[in-house]
């Protein structure tokens, strides 16, 4: 086991760790051979490539050495307004009037085609996003593959799905997704929306529009009839043209709490339904029942997979009092295994981060804690000259009231707080303006029933972390948003019943 070298303990609040390892992992990159992609890509408009009416570019780059990969088109409302016309007569015309065994039969290929291409799929979503190939390879891509086959089944079944109601589809769904699960969120978004009879406009977030472009070939080759998916890029303002645009009947967005907001106001009034899938600051408790060593790999899982950049990460770590310095102890020990660096290399377990606006966002959050006096430790670890990163980092005796407890940080970053009894920390778990996950950890059923069903969380996990599958759903209480993504819950956003 690693030892802490004194020597590195510094006399501010920060604490440097240093292990000595004695040995290191060689590298051990995957090869970009197997994934190709344009140098430019235009908006994918009624099934082909149209120029920009805006004849606006904007560029995409790799954060993990800030080179630029491509340059893609950014719609502009006139681009939006014929991507929104598409929709609506692929709907009316085509999609809305096919039986719904057919349409699942496109759902199901366009899974196959994603698995077929599964590693060029996720070398570019490591390149454009930042995330370890290891993540995407094993997680982002095939689970996107699983929500298009999960979806494809139920598309003849909606009878089953809803008994005795008539389920009717809305028309045309306005998407709009953010950058830390690309590929995933199109196809959280697509699937249901396809299975339910609805035609689409996604837009993906400006920082990762890559996999959207390579799912616009695969929708593309698929023979989907033209128009009842486009994807269009940009950013902000192509976001508002879609929610502000009169003729769309549906919106759904994964984002920041800040826009859903925006939002939200935007659509009262009108007879767009909507769901918000928003931010989170998940409380990930620890009892001092649990088994602590696989409660430590959970905590890992729970804040530090994908940097940070989880809307469900389990940032706001609550341990009983009795075991929190031999918690404390052990994920200080782990964090300083914790291999940052290229996302494209195998052993990576922390990638870049997606941004340079979200490294500042984070490194404002550290500002804060060391400023609010609470004490802060991150690995030693080196970081590469170019790119965006962050160090893992722990706080630890963190307030209730702190800021870095309260707000999302949406960074390698975790905060502990302790606590003594179950009324105690079921409290401080629920004192947050959201609700979207939380986490149990305990070697008593009785108990963690108990917990769940006094926390104020979507999902809660137990004993566990981070778990998905396309079966179950996912979304949030309070300021988290609300409509659910996921399993037969998933599919209600999409529909009107009646009887
Ligand atoms: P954001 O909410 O601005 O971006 C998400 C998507 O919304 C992007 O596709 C963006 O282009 C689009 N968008 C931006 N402004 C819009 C508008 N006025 N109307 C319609 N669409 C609009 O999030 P951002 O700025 O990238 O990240 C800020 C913070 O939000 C992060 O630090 C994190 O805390 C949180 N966040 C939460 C996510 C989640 O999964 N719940 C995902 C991304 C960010
Ligand atoms: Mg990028």
């Amino acid at each position: 086991m690693p030892v802490t070298n004194k020597k590195n303990i510094k006399k501010s609040n920060t604490i440097k760790l240093k292990f000595d390892t004695g040995w290191s992992y060689a590298p051990a990159p995957e090869s970009k051979s197997s994934a190709s992609f344009n140098k430019q890509y235009d908006l994918f408009i009624n099934g082909e490539w149209v120029n920009p009416l805006s004849h606006k570019y904007f560029d995409t780059i790799n954060p993990a050495n800030e080179e630029k990969l491509a340059e893609v088109a950014e719609a502009n409302a006139a681009d939006v307004d014929r991507a929104v016309k598409a929709a609506r007569n692929a709907y009316e015309k085509v999609w809305k009037k096919m039986p719904a065994k057919e349409r699942a039969k496109y759902i199901f290929r366009i899974a196959r085609m994603i698995q077929e291409r599964a590693r060029e799929f996720a070398i570019i979503e490591s390149m454009d996003g930042g995330k370890p190939i290891r993540e995407s390879r094993d997680f982002d891509i095939p689970t996107a593959a699983n929500h298009f086959f999960y979806y494809a089944g139920w598309a003849d079944k909606l009878e089953y799905a809803f008994p005795n109601r008539n389920s009717n589809s809305l028309g045309v769904a306005g998407q709009i997704i953010p950058w830390n699960f690309p590929m995933l969120m199109a196809a959280w978004k697509i699937a249901p929306a396809l299975a339910t009879g609805n035609t689409v406009v996604l837009k993906p977030a400006e920082t990762t529009p890559l996999t959207a472009m390579k799912l616009a070939e695969v929708i593309r080759e698929s023979g989907l009839p033209e128009g009842v998916v486009n994807i269009v890029s940009g950013g902000g303002a192509t976001g508002a043209a879609i929610v502000n645009h009169p003729d769309i009947n549906k919106i759904a967005f994964t984002g920041s709490t800040e826009v859903g907001k925006l939002i939200q106001r935007a659509v009262a009034g009108t007879n767009k339904k909507v769901t918000l899938e928003l931010g989170g600051k998940a409380a990930n408790i620890i009892f001092e029942d649990a088994p602590i060593d696989q409660a430590v790999e959970g905590v890992i899982n729970g804040v530090y997979f994908n940097q940070g950049h989880v809307c469900c990460a389990g940032s706001r770590l609550y341990v009983q009092e009795s075991v929190a310095k031999e918690l404390i102890r052990k994920l200080r020990d782990r964090i300083e295994t914790l291999i940052v660096g290229d996302p494209l290399d195998k052993n990576t377990d922390i990638g870049a981060i997606n941004s340079r606006q979200q490294l500042d966002t984070i490194h404002k959050y550290l500002k804060i804690g060391k400023d609010e006096g609470y004490q802060m430790y991150e690995s030693s670890c080196s970081l590469p000259a170019k790119g965006y990163w962050c160090r893992p980092t722990i706080f630890t005796d963190v307030a209730q009231s702190a800021r870095i407890a309260q707000e999302e940080i949406f960074g390698p970053v975790l905060a502990i707080l302790t606590f003594r009894t179950d009324d105690e920390v079921i409290q401080k778990a629920n004192n947050t303006p959201y609700g979207l996950s939380a986490g149990v950890w305990t070697d008593k059923g009785s108990k963690i029933f108990n917990m769940t069903k006094r926390m104020r969380a979507g999902v809660i996990w137990a004993n566990t972390f981070n778990k998905f599958d396309p079966t179950s759903p996912f979304g949030g209480y309070k300021e988290s948003g609300y409509g659910r993504e996921g399993g037969l819950h998933g599919l209600l956003p999409y529909v009107n019943l009646s009887n």
